[in-house]
């Protein structure tokens, strides 16, 4: 798990595979940790690579795996 607080900025993907399972140490990304760990399943994101997107990492967003703000709060 990540101990950063603001938001990650990726561009230019297609996709991403969001962990669930909150046991990824790469969160928000899958890292396969559900096959150990259990309790959930990656979802596939759809993006557009034109965009910027900004990933929470601080885990208390209502839009994962979306940044929405809440680590400000
Ligand atoms: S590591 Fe959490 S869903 Fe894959």
């Amino acid at each position: 798990m990540s101990d950063q607080e603001g938001p990650l900025t990726i561009t230019g993907k297609d996709s991403i595979w969001a962990c669930t399972c909150m046991q990824s140490a790469h969160w928000p990304f899958c890292d396969a940790s559900h096959h150990t760990f259990g309790g959930g399943e990656p979802v596939e994101i759809q993006l557009d690579p034109q965009k910027t997107y900004q990933l929470c990492q601080c885990y208390k967003t209502k839009n994962r795996p979306f940044c929405d703000g809440s680590h400000n709060k």
